[in-house]
């Protein structure tokens, strides 16, 4: 992202041409972002048998997940759809873990017929699996007693979850898969998402490391995602170097002493994608009310439901006027809502200081890359819109706009 005569550009690309050639509103990826993150990850951790298992539920978007691919990363699968998606960008069934939550048999089924590894994450699903696939080769994800994350929603560890196999639980885990005849070959944790202060990660990676004691066949440790990324200004990003240090000697350290081989795997997802991607609308219309200013624009939380569903900042740059004299706005959308607006916190709109805003100019809402378009809907039934590669003054389409006949879909 870099200004140009008081103009956004996005990969070289003006963020104005880039609406008027493809449309409004409009999702863009910056192919130089993308690559850029894991690269960095990769970089800062340099324990040399290190899986990068990408969070693809942070954004599914095939051409991105291959770009992922093609940087060296695995692949965290929620579903079978992200498995599907996932096999088409070129993932190989040996470079997916499965870890699905309140699993079906029928997902069970689809696991085994793809020849999936599966994180198993509570006691009746290791029973059902073993009795489905006795002999098989199994993850096992622990709640370690310990989670944090962005708001409640996001935090997945601790009593409050509804996620994993309780630490106190091991003993259990030992007998059944004993006598299911399965072998534990991966061991798992993911206390929660957008952590910021990741002297937690450490700490729980000590809890996961030391019930790895228990585990002879262990091919691999996985300690999850959630490594957050600044919305605010003012949020420190992570000091990835002495992060990745961190972690690599405190891995190294237990294979040493423990006399084991094994890889270190984690799954970002936010941290590789979000900070690449944009969300482009244009201004409808301006109100005021006693209150406060209303800028309105043709998206809503329809296409990003992040400041709905948990209060989130995302930064808004008037992509058509970067340096004006500022103005406080509320930024809103045109879904028939009240809790349709961008600058809000849990409670309601909350004004923001932009660049004097006019009809038509476009705005970029920034960090949309994860949790963005993979969470948006047709409420409203307003088709989702195209989403964009750029780099180096290119653009290219990666989805195209749904229409009006996609919201028929199945109906006629
Ligand atoms: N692994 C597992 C098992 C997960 O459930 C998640 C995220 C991740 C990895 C990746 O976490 P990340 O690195 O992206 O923090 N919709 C919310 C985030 C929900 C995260 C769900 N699980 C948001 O927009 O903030």
């Amino acid at each position: 992202m870099e200004i140009r005569d008081n103009k956004l550009f996005l990969g070289g690309v003006s963020a104005e041409k880039l609406a008027l050639e493809f449309g409004s509103p409009l999702y863009v990826y910056e192919e130089d972002t993308l690559r850029q993150r894991i690269k960095d990850l990769k970089t800062c951790i340099t324990y040399p048998d290190l899986r990068i298992h990408y969070a693809c539920k942070a954004n599914t978007n095939v051409t991105l997940m291959r770009i992922l691919r093609e940087e060296g990363a695995y692949l965290d699968a929620v579903a079978p759809g992200e498995v599907f998606l996932a096999l088409r960008a070129g993932y190989k069934p040996e470079q997916i873990l499965y870890t699905g939550n309140s699993t079906s048999r029928a997902d069970l089924e689809f696991c085994k017929q793809h020849g999936l590894l599966v994180n198993v994450e509570s006691l009746t699903q290791l029973d059902t699996y073993g009795e489905m696939n006795p002999g098989a080769r199994i993850a096992v994800r622990i709640n370690p007693d310990v989670g944090a994350g962005h708001h409640g929603h996001c935090i997945t560890g601790g009593p409050d979850s509804k996620f994993g196999i309780y630490q106190d639980k091991i003993g259990d885990v030992m007998d059944l898969a004993g006598r299911r005849r399965l072998q534990v070959v991966g061991l798992h944790s993911h206390i929660g998402s957008g952590i910021l202060d990741l002297s937690i990660y450490l700490e729980v990676m000590d809890i996961i490391l030391g019930l790895a004691q228990e585990f002879r066949n262990l091919e691999f440790i996985d300690f999850g995602g959630g490594i957050g990324v600044p919305y605010r200004p003012g949020e420190k990003p992570i000091d990835m170097p002495s992060f990745g240090k961190a972690v690599t000697e405190k891995f190294s350290a237990y294979v040493k002493k423990a006399g084991r081989q094994m890889a270190l795997a984690m799954e970002p997802g936010r941290y590789l994608v979000c900070e690449a991607g944009f969300l482009l609308t244009t201004v409808n219309n301006v109100k005021e009310t006693p209150k406060h200013r209303f800028v309105g624009t043709d998206t809503g939380f329809n296409h990003l439901i992040r400041p709905m569903a948990y209060g989130s900042y995302h930064e808004i740059v008037n992509a058509s006027n970067v340096q004006d004299v500022r103005e406080s706005v509320v930024v809103a959308g045109n879904i028939c809502e009240s809790g349709d607006v961008f600058t809000r916190d849990e409670h309601g709109p909350v004004d923001r200081e932009l660049s004097k805003v006019r009809i038509n100019d476009i705005l970029a809402i920034c960090n949309a890359g994860a949790y963005g378009f993979s969470m948006s809907s047709n409420y409203n039934s307003r088709p989702r819109p195209a989403e964009i590669l750029v780099k180096n003054g290119q653009a290219r389409v990666i989805r195209r706009a749904e229409t009006m006949e996609n919201l028929l879909y199945g109906m006629e």
